[in-house]
């Protein structure tokens, strides 16, 4: 799944962002390129690196590709929650410009008719929904994909032509999460998507990629295929398994036991409670924001000097809270699983996307939401930048390690074979009891909380209270918690 969650994720509507969303903010694609550093990587045998660019005002990462015979240029959203790789179609209304749609389809849209190698292969059979409830239909195709400096033909993809998301996707996800097996549970419908069709065309050895996301201030990530990049992350990389989805009993997006966090500050070492660890979150690149159960969430609020404002329907922050030494320490898979932290600079996040005025009020970069059947919590951009994840789509596991944020240098190791573990981890050794404990409800002491005010400047130490009205802003716009609930159907592709 995919939100636009800087800005869509929670709820409320920032006026500004829903200008960016339906094309007023102005993007400049050369400027971006130019700003993409060679790759980090050179390719070498059995992967593929891509470079990612960093959109901070969109709140996603996006990767350069061309699409078709002569290549026409697109940048796409990388998404791991979603398995299509699609893009709107240039005749889509969406992309027709207009005084009140002045960007038109500004990240690229495709003109097969303009393709000698195009093929039409599967006539209104392209159908998704994401979770922030863009929709994007039409026919699926093959044609040829040109990524990472290497040329994919005869390679299927969505043609979006009626969407109302005016960018396309790489969705990474299970070739099972695609949108053709989704409806109407048809898995013999499944086709090679970009991560399966690297390794049948004997591209990589295994269906696997590793992820780096990089600082929320720099402008570029990467995402490997087929390797792990030792000197991307700190310390080991620990692999824990990948839970099948509840709601249909097959493994088809990257659910992951959360077993504990630690709020850690110079006053404290809290360990937070919670009626439901362990907690199933999805691992979604495609989103910004992060999502926890209400109870917990609260508890990080506490620690971390953010409020809940109803007005808004989302928790917020002095925007000094950014320069907080406090963190969060987010255990994975049992005890002696991975432990990613994640610093107080990376949860900060404007209110207000491209405005010359001082913000002092900003969102927090973990919401709260209700478990429903069919909603999964989620881990979005806003914790993942912190880790450095591998995916591994053959063992169904994932390594994690901290990330080693704006890593110059570069030591590419290859999955040996397919089926292969990934190089250089071990296994969280007690996933096997995680099932049997139950969770410390007691709550922590917010030992941490004074601690988290240290370093920020003018709201007080680690007083919720201090966090100033949203109203202060003119351009915000509310509406209905309906859209949250949308956002919460999590992925589920609703056709
Ligand atoms: C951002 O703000 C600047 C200055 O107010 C303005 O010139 C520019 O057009 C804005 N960009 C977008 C995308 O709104
Ligand atoms: C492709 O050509 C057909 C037939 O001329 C036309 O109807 C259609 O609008 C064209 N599609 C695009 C995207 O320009
Ligand atoms: C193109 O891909 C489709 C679907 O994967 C396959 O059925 C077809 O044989 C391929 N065509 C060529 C020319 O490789
Ligand atoms: C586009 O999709 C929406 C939602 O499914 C539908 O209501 C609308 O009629 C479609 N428009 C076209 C032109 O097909
Ligand atoms: C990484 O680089 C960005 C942009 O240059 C900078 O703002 C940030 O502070 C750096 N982060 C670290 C941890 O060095
Ligand atoms: C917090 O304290 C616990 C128990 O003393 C310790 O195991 C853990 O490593 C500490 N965490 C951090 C991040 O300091
Ligand atoms: C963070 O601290 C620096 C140095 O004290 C200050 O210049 C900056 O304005 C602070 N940032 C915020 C968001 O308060
Ligand atoms: C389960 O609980 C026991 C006793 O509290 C603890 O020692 C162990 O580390 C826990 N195991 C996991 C996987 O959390
Ligand atoms: C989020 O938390 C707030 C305050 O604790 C609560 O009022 C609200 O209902 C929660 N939202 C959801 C979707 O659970
Ligand atoms: C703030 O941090 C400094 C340096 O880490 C420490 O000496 C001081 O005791 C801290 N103050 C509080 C209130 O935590």
């Amino acid at each position: 799944m995919k939100g636009i969650a800087v800005v869509a994720a929670v709820g409320s509507l920032l006026a500004t962002t829903i200008q960016a969303r339906d094309g007023v903010v102005r993007f400049d694609i050369k400027r971006r390129q130019h700003n993409v550093p060679p790759r980090l990587a050179r390719r070498s045998e059995s992967t593929l690196p891509v470079s990612l660019a960093n959109n901070v005002e969109n709140g996603a990462y996006f990767v350069d590709v061309s699409m078709g015979t002569p290549p026409q240029r697109l940048s796409l959203q990388l998404d791991t929650g979603s398995s299509d790789t699609w893009a709107p179609l240039t005749s889509a209304s969406i992309c027709q410009r207009s005084a009140g749609n002045p960007q038109g389809c500004s990240f690229g849209a495709f003109n097969p008719n303009t393709s000698s190698t195009f093929k039409d292969i599967g006539p209104n059979q392209f159908s998704i929904t994401y979770g922030d409830n863009t929709m994007s239909t039409g026919d699926y195709f093959s044609d040829v994909l040109e990524i990472g400096g290497t040329e994919l033909k005869n390679f299927t993809m969505g043609l979006g032509a009626n969407t109302t998301n005016s960018w396309g996707l790489v969705g990474v996800g299970y070739a099972s999460g695609e949108a053709i097996t989704q409806s109407g549970q048809n898995l013999a419908a499944e086709y090679p998507n970009l991560p399966a069709f690297l390794m049948e065309k004997n591209m990589i050895n295994t269906v696997a990629y590793s992820l780096w996301l990089n600082d929320l201030q720099a402008s570029t990530g990467n995402i490997l295929f087929g390797a792990i990049d030792t000197e991307q992350y700190h310390g080991d990389l620990v692999r824990v398994n990948v839970l099948k989805d509840p709601r249909i009993g097959i493994i088809d997006q990257f659910t992951v036991a959360l077993t504990s966090i630690q709020a850690v500050s110079s006053t404290g070492n809290d360990s937070l409670s919670s009626l439901e660890f362990p907690i199933a979150v999805d691992l979604d690149s495609g989103t910004t924001l992060s999502l926890l159960p209400t109870d917990l969430a609260e508890e990080v609020w506490r620690e971390a000097g953010a409020s809940y404002d109803t007005d808004a329907q989302s928790a917020l922050i002095p925007c000094s809270r950014s320069n907080s030494s406090g963190y969060f320490a987010f255990g994975f898979g049992g005890e002696g699983g991975p432990v990613i932290n994640v610093h107080m600079s990376e949860l900060v996040l404007p209110l207000v996307v491209n405005t010359t005025a001082e913000q002092t009020t900003c969102r927090f970069g973990i919401q709260n939401m209700t478990a429903s059947p069919d909603a999964l919590y989620l881990f979005g951009d806003t914790i993942l930048r912190s880790a450095y994840v591998v995916y591994d789509l053959v063992n169904n596991e994932v390594g994690i390690a901290q990330t080693n944020l704006n890593a110059t240098s570069t030591n590419v190791v290859a999955f040996a074979s397919s089926g292969a573990p990934i190089p250089s981890s071990t296994p969280a050794p007690s996933q096997a009891q995680i099932a049997n404990n139950a969770s410390s409800t007691t709550p922590p002491s917010f030992s941490a909380e004074l601690g988290f005010g240290n370093g920020t400047t003018g709201s007080g130490n680690g007083n919720a209270g201090s966090t100033p009205s949203v109203l202060d802003y003119p351009q915000l716009v509310f509406i209905g918690v309906s859209v949250f609930f949308a956002m919460a159907g999590s992925g589920f592709f609703m056709l």
